[in-house]
C-alpha cells in the first residue's frame, strides 16, 4: 500500500486528506500467495496480465482444438464400419464440439479488457494467429486412425488435462470437470476400436500397426518440446509458475509411455522406434526424438490436412452464420 496526498480546493481553501492505493507489486503478491494457497482466481478477480495473456493462450488454443480435432474424425462418420460404431463415433465429434464451445466461452470472458469475442479468436484461427494442435493436422486414412485418435490421442490428452482439474484458474477447472469425465468415454471408444480390429483378420491388424507407425511421432509431439531451446518457444515454465498445471511437458510423455507403452505391446505391435528402452539408472523411458523442425511447420498450418481442415471450418462457419444471428436474436 502507498498513502497518497490528496488536496481538494474548496470556497476560502483546501481539503487536505490521505488514500491508500495497493501498488502493482502488492498485489500481485496477494495474487501468488492466494494461488499458492489452493485459491481459485475468478474471471473478475485482479490477476496479473501474464497470467491473463498464459490463460488467453493456452485455453483458447485448447477450445480450438477441439474444434478442429472433431474434423479428423468428422471423416470417418459416412464411413464407420457398423451403425453401432458411427452412433459411437457422432457422439464422441458432438462432445469435442462441446468441449470447443465450452472453452472458448472461457476464454472470452478473459478477453473482456481487450474487447474481443468469439468471432475473433475464430478470425485468428483463419488467419493463422491462433494455432490448434499438432496432432488435428495429421491425416485420418484408415478406421483404424479414428480408433487411434480416440485410444492414444484423447489417451494422451487425459494425462495433460486431469493434471489441470486443479488449475489455479476456477473457470477452467472446473470446465476440465466435465471434459475430462467425457474424454475417458473417448479414450474407451477409441480402446474398443483398436482391440477389435487387433484381434481381427490379419488385414485388420496389419492396419492398427500401419495406423501407429504414422501417428508415433505426432504422439510424441503432443506433449511439446522438453524445453524451449527445441522449438524457440514453450509455455510450459509459466504454466507452472501460475499453478495453472504441475508438470513438464517430458513429464507428461514419460507418464503417456509409463501406461500405454506396456499397452501397444500386449496387442502384438510393434512401436517404430528401436531405440525404445526403459533407462533403469534415469527411470525415464528413452526414446528417438521426433522431427520438431516438422512440428514446427505442422502447427504454423503447413501440415499434411492443415489446410483443408481450416477450409472446411471457415465454410462452415460462414454458411452457419444465420443460426448464430437467430441464436443471438432470441437471447437479447
Ligand atoms: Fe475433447
Ligand atoms: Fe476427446
Amino acid at each position: 500500500m502507498v498513502n497518497i496526498l490528496l488536496a481538494y480546493r474548496i470556497r476560502g481553501g483546501f481539503i487536505v486528506t490521505y488514500t491508500s492505493v495497493e501498488t502493482e507489486e502488492a498485489k500481485l503478491e496477494k495474487f501468488m500467495e492466494r494461488i499458492e494457497s489452493g485459491d481459485k482466481i475468478e474471471a473478475d478477480d485482479w490477476m496479473p496480465d501474464e497470467y491473463r495473456m498464459t490463460l488467453i493462450k493456452l485455453i483458447s488454443m485448447h477450445g480450438m482444438s477441439e474444434i478442429m480435432g472433431a474434423l479428423p474424425e468428422k471423416e470417418w462418420v459416412p464411413r464407420a464400419p457398423s451403425l453401432y460404431r458411427k452412433l459411437g463415433i457422432m457422439a464422441k465429434v458432438q462432445d469435442e464440439m462441446g468441449h470447443g464451445q465450452l472453452l472458448l466461452r472461457v476464454t472470452e470472458d478473459l478477453l473482456m479488457p481487450y474487447n474481443k469475442n468469439r468471432g475473433d479468436l475464430m478470425q485468428d484461427l483463419f488467419n493463422g494467429d491462433l494455432k490448434f494442435h499438432n496432432v488435428f493436422h495429421m491425416e485420418t486414412k484408415t478406421w483404424a486412425d479414428a480408433g487411434i485418435i480416440g485410444w492414444l490421442v484423447d489417451g494422451a490428452a487425459i494425462i495433460t488435462q486431469t493434471d489441470m482439474l486443479k488449475a489455479s484458474y476456477g473457470p477452467y477447472s472446473r470446465a476440465l470437470q466435465r471434459i475430462c469425465a467425457e474424454e475417458v468415454f473417448h479414450a474407451q471408444h477409441g480402446e474398443s476400436i483398436i482391440l477389435a480390429l487387433a484381434e481381427g483378420t490379419e488385414n485388420q491388424k496389419a492396419m492398427v500397426q500401419e495406423a501407429l507407425n504414422r501417428w508415433w511421432e505426432a504422439l510424441l509431439m503432443f506433449f511439446g518440446p522438453a524445453s524451449k531451446e527445441t522449438t524457440g518457444s514453450s509455455k510450459q515454465d509459466l504454466t507452472i509458475k501460475y499453478k495453472i498445471r504441475t508438470k513438464t511437458n517430458e513429464e507428461f510423455r514419460q507418464i503417456f509411455f509409463d501406461k500405454y507403452i506396456p499397452r501397444i505391446l500386449s496387442l502384438g505391435l510393434t512401436i517404430p522406434d528401436p531405440t525404445l528402452h526403459y533407462d533403469k539408472e534415469s527411470n525415464m523411458w528413452s526414446y528417438q526424438q521426433p522431427d520438431w523442425n516438422e512440428f514446427k511447420k505442422i502447427i504454423k498450418n503447413q501440415g499434411p490436412r492443415s489446410e483443408a481442415r481450416l477450409n472446411l471450418r471457415r465454410h462452415s462457419y460462414e454458411y452457419n452464420s444465420w443460426v448464430r444471428d437467430a441464436l443471438s436474436a432470441t437471447i437479447s
